[in-house]
Protein backbone atom coordinates (compact mmCIF):
# COMPACT_ATOMS: atom_id res chain seq x y z
CA UNK A 1 0.00 0.00 0.00
CA UNK A 2 1.50 3.59 -1.02
CA UNK A 3 1.20 5.76 2.17
CA UNK A 4 -1.03 8.46 2.00
CA UNK A 5 0.11 11.73 3.57
CA UNK A 6 -2.26 14.11 4.89
CA UNK A 7 -0.47 16.72 6.81
CA UNK A 8 2.80 18.68 5.72
CA UNK A 9 4.58 17.94 8.69
CA UNK A 10 4.39 14.36 7.32
CA UNK A 11 5.22 15.12 4.21
CA UNK A 12 8.05 17.33 4.97
CA UNK A 13 9.12 14.95 7.41
CA UNK A 14 9.73 11.77 4.83
CA UNK A 15 10.74 13.93 2.62
CA UNK A 16 13.62 15.42 4.76
CA UNK A 17 14.62 11.24 5.77
CA UNK A 18 15.36 10.81 1.84
CA UNK A 19 17.01 14.17 1.12
CA UNK A 20 19.39 13.03 4.21
CA UNK A 21 20.27 9.86 2.01
CA UNK A 22 21.53 11.81 -0.64
CA UNK A 23 17.92 10.90 -2.67
CA UNK A 24 16.20 13.36 -5.16
CA UNK A 25 12.99 13.70 -4.76
CA UNK A 26 10.63 13.70 -8.03
CA UNK A 27 7.22 15.54 -7.66
CA UNK A 28 4.00 15.10 -9.98
CA UNK A 29 1.55 17.46 -8.93
CA UNK A 30 -1.96 16.80 -10.36
CA UNK A 31 -5.63 17.26 -9.03
CA UNK A 32 -6.53 13.52 -9.19
CA UNK A 33 -9.26 11.69 -11.47
CA UNK A 34 -5.82 10.33 -13.06
CA UNK A 35 -5.23 8.39 -15.99
CA UNK A 36 -2.80 7.05 -18.35
CA UNK A 37 -1.35 11.00 -19.27
CA UNK A 38 -0.82 11.70 -15.12
CA UNK A 39 0.91 8.24 -15.38
CA UNK A 40 2.94 9.04 -18.03
CA UNK A 41 4.45 12.12 -15.81
CA UNK A 42 4.78 9.50 -12.35
CA UNK A 43 6.77 6.66 -14.75
CA UNK A 44 8.54 9.34 -15.92
CA UNK A 45 9.94 10.71 -12.63
CA UNK A 46 10.07 7.05 -11.50
CA UNK A 47 12.34 6.48 -14.56
CA UNK A 48 14.45 10.08 -13.37
CA UNK A 49 14.24 10.57 -9.66
CA UNK A 50 15.04 8.30 -6.46
CA UNK A 51 12.03 8.60 -4.48
CA UNK A 52 8.34 9.99 -6.51
CA UNK A 53 5.46 11.76 -4.58
CA UNK A 54 2.39 12.28 -6.48
CA UNK A 55 0.21 15.07 -5.25
CA UNK A 56 -3.30 15.02 -5.43
CA UNK A 57 -4.99 18.53 -4.36
CA UNK A 58 -7.96 19.81 -6.15
CA UNK A 59 -6.57 23.56 -5.68
CA UNK A 60 -9.71 25.91 -5.41
CA UNK A 61 -7.49 29.11 -5.79
CA UNK A 62 -7.31 27.89 -9.57
CA UNK A 63 -11.12 28.11 -10.08
CA UNK A 64 -12.90 30.99 -11.47
CA UNK A 65 -16.24 28.82 -11.87
CA UNK A 66 -17.16 27.83 -8.56
CA UNK A 67 -19.55 25.07 -10.18
CA UNK A 68 -16.62 23.80 -12.16
CA UNK A 69 -14.84 23.15 -8.83
CA UNK A 70 -17.44 21.07 -7.27
CA UNK A 71 -17.93 19.01 -10.73
CA UNK A 72 -14.27 18.53 -10.53
CA UNK A 73 -14.36 14.64 -10.42
CA UNK A 74 -12.82 12.98 -6.90
CA UNK A 75 -11.84 9.59 -7.15
CA UNK A 76 -8.78 8.33 -4.50
CA UNK A 77 -9.38 5.21 -4.29
CA UNK A 78 -8.76 4.49 -7.63
CA UNK A 79 -6.15 7.31 -8.00
CA UNK A 80 -4.39 5.28 -5.25
CA UNK A 81 -5.01 1.72 -7.27
CA UNK A 82 -3.44 3.45 -10.27
CA UNK A 83 -0.05 4.55 -8.41
CA UNK A 84 0.21 1.52 -7.14
CA UNK A 85 1.02 -0.19 -10.88
CA UNK A 86 3.99 2.56 -11.14
CA UNK A 87 4.73 2.69 -8.26
CA UNK A 88 5.04 6.01 -6.56
CA UNK A 89 6.91 6.48 -2.49
CA UNK A 90 4.26 8.34 -1.47
CA UNK A 91 0.63 10.16 -2.26
CA UNK A 92 0.32 13.62 -0.61
CA UNK A 93 -2.70 14.35 -0.44
CA UNK A 94 -3.72 17.48 2.21
CA UNK A 95 -7.26 18.94 2.41
CA UNK A 96 -7.94 22.09 1.39
CA UNK A 97 -7.52 23.22 5.20
CA UNK A 98 -4.06 22.41 5.36
CA UNK A 99 -2.72 23.66 2.52
CA UNK A 100 -4.81 27.42 2.92
CA UNK A 101 -5.09 27.51 7.07
CA UNK A 102 -7.20 30.33 8.63
CA UNK A 103 -5.43 33.50 8.16
CA UNK A 104 -3.45 32.28 4.85
CA UNK A 105 -2.77 35.51 2.42
CA UNK A 106 -0.45 35.11 0.26
CA UNK A 107 -0.97 34.69 -3.71
CA UNK A 108 1.90 34.04 -5.83
CA UNK A 109 0.89 36.45 -8.86
CA UNK A 110 2.37 36.64 -12.18
CA UNK A 111 2.06 38.52 -15.49
CA UNK A 112 3.44 38.06 -19.05
CA UNK A 113 3.10 34.30 -20.14
CA UNK A 114 0.07 34.04 -17.42
CA UNK A 115 -2.21 37.05 -18.74
CA UNK A 116 -3.07 35.81 -22.65
CA UNK A 117 -5.20 33.06 -23.46
CA UNK A 118 -6.34 30.75 -19.84
CA UNK A 119 -5.05 33.67 -18.05
CA UNK A 120 -7.56 35.79 -20.22
CA UNK A 121 -10.24 33.54 -20.18
CA UNK A 122 -10.10 32.10 -16.61
CA UNK A 123 -8.90 35.38 -14.70
CA UNK A 124 -7.24 34.71 -11.52
CA UNK A 125 -6.30 31.04 -12.55
CA UNK A 126 -2.74 31.29 -13.24
CA UNK A 127 -2.13 32.92 -10.01
CA UNK A 128 -4.07 29.82 -7.80
CA UNK A 129 -1.66 27.46 -10.25
CA UNK A 130 1.54 29.39 -9.49
CA UNK A 131 0.36 29.78 -5.73
CA UNK A 132 -0.10 26.15 -5.33
CA UNK A 133 2.68 24.97 -7.52
CA UNK A 134 5.18 27.32 -4.95
CA UNK A 135 3.52 25.79 -2.03
CA UNK A 136 3.31 22.29 -3.21
CA UNK A 137 6.87 22.77 -4.33
CA UNK A 138 7.94 23.63 -0.72
CA UNK A 139 6.18 20.96 1.25
CA UNK A 140 7.53 18.20 -1.04
CA UNK A 141 11.12 19.44 -1.02
CA UNK A 142 10.70 18.71 -4.69
CA UNK A 143 14.17 18.78 -6.67
CA UNK A 144 11.76 17.81 -9.81
CA UNK A 145 8.34 18.59 -10.94
CA UNK A 146 6.09 16.60 -13.78
CA UNK A 147 4.11 18.24 -15.83
CA UNK A 148 2.05 17.51 -19.25
CA UNK A 149 2.61 19.55 -22.22
CA UNK A 150 -1.00 18.93 -22.69
CA UNK A 151 -1.37 22.59 -20.57
CA UNK A 152 1.30 24.27 -22.35
CA UNK A 153 0.70 27.85 -20.98
CA UNK A 154 0.82 26.21 -17.40
CA UNK A 155 3.97 24.64 -18.06
CA UNK A 156 5.30 28.16 -19.33
CA UNK A 157 3.99 29.68 -16.32
CA UNK A 158 5.27 27.36 -13.97
CA UNK A 159 9.18 27.04 -15.79
CA UNK A 160 8.72 31.35 -15.51
CA UNK A 161 7.87 31.27 -11.73
CA UNK A 162 10.87 28.58 -11.03
CA UNK A 163 13.10 30.69 -12.93
CA UNK A 164 12.20 34.26 -11.13
CA UNK A 165 11.95 32.88 -7.73
CA UNK A 166 14.89 31.07 -8.07
CA UNK A 167 13.91 27.66 -6.99
CA UNK A 168 15.79 24.84 -6.93
CA UNK A 169 13.51 22.48 -8.79
CA UNK A 170 14.27 21.56 -12.11
CA UNK A 171 10.97 21.51 -14.16
CA UNK A 172 10.27 18.47 -16.53
CA UNK A 173 7.59 18.96 -19.31
CA UNK A 174 6.66 15.58 -21.02
CA UNK A 175 5.06 14.71 -23.82
CA UNK A 176 0.84 14.62 -24.45
CA UNK A 177 -0.89 11.49 -23.93
CA UNK A 178 -3.24 10.96 -26.18
CA UNK A 179 -6.38 8.37 -26.97
CA UNK A 180 -5.73 6.16 -30.28
CA UNK A 181 -8.18 8.97 -32.19
CA UNK A 182 -5.88 11.75 -31.10
CA UNK A 183 -8.16 12.80 -28.27
CA UNK A 184 -5.84 14.40 -25.68
CA UNK A 185 -6.18 12.69 -22.23
CA UNK A 186 -7.73 14.77 -19.71
CA UNK A 187 -9.69 14.18 -16.51
CA UNK A 188 -12.88 16.45 -18.16
CA UNK A 189 -12.91 13.88 -20.52
CA UNK A 190 -15.23 11.84 -18.47
CA UNK A 191 -17.97 14.26 -18.81
CA UNK A 192 -18.38 14.19 -22.67
CA UNK A 193 -21.13 11.95 -23.72
CA UNK A 194 -20.97 8.95 -25.81
CA UNK A 195 -22.04 10.99 -28.49
CA UNK A 196 -19.87 14.04 -27.58
CA UNK A 197 -16.81 11.63 -26.80
CA UNK A 198 -17.03 10.28 -30.86
CA UNK A 199 -16.58 14.02 -32.00
CA UNK A 200 -14.00 15.39 -29.55
CA UNK A 201 -10.89 14.13 -31.47
CA UNK A 202 -12.04 16.93 -34.28
CA UNK A 203 -10.09 19.46 -32.20
CA UNK A 204 -6.53 17.56 -32.33
CA UNK A 205 -7.37 17.22 -36.42
CA UNK A 206 -8.56 20.39 -37.06
CA UNK A 207 -5.25 22.26 -35.10
CA UNK A 208 -3.02 19.25 -36.96
CA UNK A 209 -4.26 20.04 -40.41
CA UNK A 210 -4.10 24.00 -39.83
CA UNK A 211 -0.47 23.60 -38.14
CA UNK A 212 0.11 21.44 -41.24
CA UNK A 213 -1.18 24.04 -43.93
CA UNK A 214 0.63 26.98 -42.23
CA UNK A 215 3.77 24.56 -42.47
CA UNK A 216 2.79 24.37 -46.47
CA UNK A 217 2.65 28.23 -46.95
CA UNK A 218 -0.97 28.85 -45.98
CA UNK A 219 -2.08 32.29 -44.10
CA UNK A 220 -2.40 31.78 -40.51
CA UNK A 221 -5.20 33.29 -40.60
CA UNK A 222 -6.97 31.48 -43.29
CA UNK A 223 -5.86 28.15 -41.46
CA UNK A 224 -7.32 28.89 -37.92
CA UNK A 225 -10.70 30.05 -39.66
CA UNK A 226 -10.64 26.90 -41.26
CA UNK A 227 -10.34 24.69 -38.36
CA UNK A 228 -12.44 26.88 -36.49
CA UNK A 229 -15.26 26.26 -39.27
CA UNK A 230 -14.51 22.17 -39.14
CA UNK A 231 -15.00 22.40 -35.34
CA UNK A 232 -18.23 24.27 -35.48
CA UNK A 233 -19.36 21.71 -38.28
CA UNK A 234 -18.20 18.90 -36.22
CA UNK A 235 -20.77 20.38 -33.44
CA UNK A 236 -18.64 22.16 -30.78
CA UNK A 237 -21.01 24.71 -28.98
CA UNK A 238 -18.01 27.61 -29.31
CA UNK A 239 -14.61 27.87 -29.88
CA UNK A 240 -13.53 30.11 -27.25
CA UNK A 241 -9.60 30.61 -29.11
CA UNK A 242 -7.33 28.80 -31.80
CA UNK A 243 -4.24 31.17 -31.88
CA UNK A 244 -0.55 31.14 -33.46
CA UNK A 245 1.36 32.04 -30.66
CA UNK A 246 5.38 32.30 -29.54
CA UNK A 247 5.76 28.59 -28.11
CA UNK A 248 7.69 30.39 -24.76
CA UNK A 249 6.03 33.68 -24.24
CA UNK A 250 2.61 32.69 -25.63
CA UNK A 251 2.73 36.18 -26.97
CA UNK A 252 1.07 36.30 -30.91
CA UNK A 253 4.08 35.57 -33.40
CA UNK A 254 4.11 35.57 -37.31
CA UNK A 255 8.46 34.63 -36.66
CA UNK A 256 8.47 31.49 -38.18
CA UNK A 257 12.12 31.08 -37.23
CA UNK A 258 11.03 31.21 -33.24
CA UNK A 259 9.36 28.14 -32.27
CA UNK A 260 5.70 28.77 -31.97
CA UNK A 261 2.76 26.59 -30.94
CA UNK A 262 -0.87 26.74 -32.04
CA UNK A 263 -3.34 26.24 -29.11
CA UNK A 264 -7.04 26.00 -28.54
CA UNK A 265 -9.94 26.10 -26.49
CA UNK A 266 -13.31 25.04 -26.95
CA UNK A 267 -16.62 23.60 -25.57
CA UNK A 268 -18.38 20.61 -26.54
CA UNK A 269 -21.16 18.53 -24.23
CA UNK A 270 -20.76 21.72 -21.91
CA UNK A 271 -17.00 20.69 -21.58
CA UNK A 272 -14.12 22.71 -21.91
CA UNK A 273 -11.47 20.89 -23.80
CA UNK A 274 -7.76 22.49 -24.72
CA UNK A 275 -5.27 21.35 -26.82
CA UNK A 276 -1.77 22.51 -28.27
CA UNK A 277 0.60 21.47 -30.91
CA UNK A 278 4.21 22.59 -32.20
CA UNK A 279 3.72 24.10 -35.80
O1 LIG B 1 -2.47 20.59 -13.98
C1 LIG B 1 -3.03 20.43 -12.88
O2 LIG B 1 -3.61 19.39 -12.58
C2 LIG B 1 -3.00 21.57 -11.86
O3 LIG B 1 -3.09 22.81 -12.47
C3 LIG B 1 -1.80 21.50 -10.91
C4 LIG B 1 -0.49 21.68 -11.66
C5 LIG B 1 -1.79 20.17 -10.18
C6 LIG B 1 -1.88 22.61 -9.87
O4 LIG B 1 -3.03 22.49 -9.10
Amino acid sequence: MIPILRTVAEMRALARVWRKAGQTVGVVPTMGALHDGHLSLARRARRECDRVVTTIFVNPKQFNNPEDLKKYPRTEAADAALLATVPVDAIFAPGPEEVYPEGFITTVSMAGVAQPLEGHMRPGHFDGVATVVTKLFGMTLADRGYFGQKDWQQLQVVLRLVRDLNMAVEVVGCETIRETDGLAMSSRNVRLTPEGRTKAPVLYAAISAAAKDIRAGQSDRMAIREAAETMRAAGFERVEYIELRDAETLMPSDDPARPRRMLAAAWLDGVRLIDNIPV
